[in-house]
C-alpha cells in the first residue's frame, strides 16, 4: 500500500488526475472503474483539464461506475448519470457506448445486476479503481454487514449513508433508499485501486480502513489484502494514521 499525504486540495487532485492520465496514456484501451460524489469532483476537473490540453484520449477507454440509486430518474440532477456527465463525461471524447452504469431504473434489477457484471467480465479486468470512502467505511454502496457480495447487487442503504448523501438532495426524504453496486469482489480484482479521502471527519474511519483489523464491519478494510492500493489523502483524512 502506498499512502500519500497532501497539504493542499489542488495537490491531491493534480497527483489522482496524474495517475488516471498516466494509465491512459501508457495503455490508451484501459479499463477505468469509476467513482461519484464530493471526493473525486476535483480530480475529475483535472482529468478534463489534462484532455483539453491534448494529454490524452478517451476514444478507447471504457469505465464502469460503482453504483447507481434505484428508482431515480437518469435526468434526476442527483442521479450518478447525471453527476458524470456533468463532472466528466461530456467534456471529453468517451464514446457514450463505452461508458457503463448500472441501470437502477430496469424492470428487472437482479437481471440488470447480472448484466453489469457480464459486461465488465467483457471488458476484461479493470486496471484502475477509483474509490471514496463512506463514513462507515463503504466502498462503492458496500454498507457493513457480516457478510459481503461479491458481484453487482441491490443494496439498501444504511441510515448513515443517506443522511451523508443528503446534503445533495432537497431532503432527506429524497434521498433513494436503495443502490445498485458493484459488489467487493469485483472491486479487489482490479489491477490498481486509487483510495482518495478528504476531511477530518473521515480520518477515523481513515484509521480503521488501512490499519484496523480486515473485518466486513469495515468493508475499507479488506482495500488492505490489495496488491496495488494507491491511497492519497489530504492532510485532515490522515491525520489519524
Ligand atoms: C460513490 C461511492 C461511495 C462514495 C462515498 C463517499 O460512487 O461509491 O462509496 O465514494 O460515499 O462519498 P463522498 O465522496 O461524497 O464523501
Amino acid at each position: 500500500m502506498n499512502v500519500l499525504t497532501f497539504d493542499s486540495n489542488e495537490k491531491l487532485n493534480e497527483a489522482g488526475a496524474n495517475i488516471i492520465t498516466g494509465l491512459i496514456q501508457t495503455n490508451p484501451r484501459a479499463v477505468l472503474g469509476l467513482a461519484t460524489g464530493g471526493t473525486p469532483v476535483g480530480i475529475y476537473e483535472q482529468v478534463v483539464g489534462d484532455y483539453r490540453r491534448g494529454l490524452v484520449s478517451f476514444k478507447n477507454v471504457r469505465t464502469f461506475n460503482l453504483d447507481e440509486y434505484v428508482n431515480l430518474s437518469v435526468d434526476h440532477p442527483e442521479s450518478y448519470h447525471s453527476y458524470m456527465n456533468k463532472h466528466l463525461f461530456s467534456h471529453i471524447d468517451l464514446p457514450a457506448a463505452n461508458a457503463h452504469i448500472p441501470n437502477g431504473n430496469a424492470e428487472d434489477l437482479e437481471a440488470e445486476c447480472r448484466s453489469y457484471d457480464e459486461r465488465i467480465e467483457d471488458a476484461g479486468q479493470i486496471d484502475l479503481q477509483l474509490l471514496g470512502i463512506g463514513h462507515n467505511g463503504h466502498i462503492g454502496f458496500n454498507e457493513p454487514a457480516h457478510a459481503l457480495i461479491k458481484g453487482t447487487h441491490i443494496v439498501e442503504l444504511a441510515e448513515e449513508t443517506r443522511k451523508a448523501n443528503a446534503r445533495f438532495f432537497d431532503a432527506i426524504d429524497d434521498v433513494p433508499k436503495q443502490a445498485l453496486t458493484m459488489g467487493v469482489g469485483t472491486i479487489l480484482k482490479a489491477k490498481m485501486i486509487l483510495l482518495i479521502v478528504r476531511g477530518v471527519d473521515k480520518a477515523e474511519i481513515v484509521r480503521r480502513a488501512l490499519t484496523g483489523p480486515i473485518t466486513t464491519d469495515c468493508p475499507a478494510s479488506l482495500l488492505q489484502t490489495h496488491p496495488h492500493l494507491i491511497v492519497l489523502l489530504d492532510q485532515e483524512a490522515g491525520s489519524l494514521l
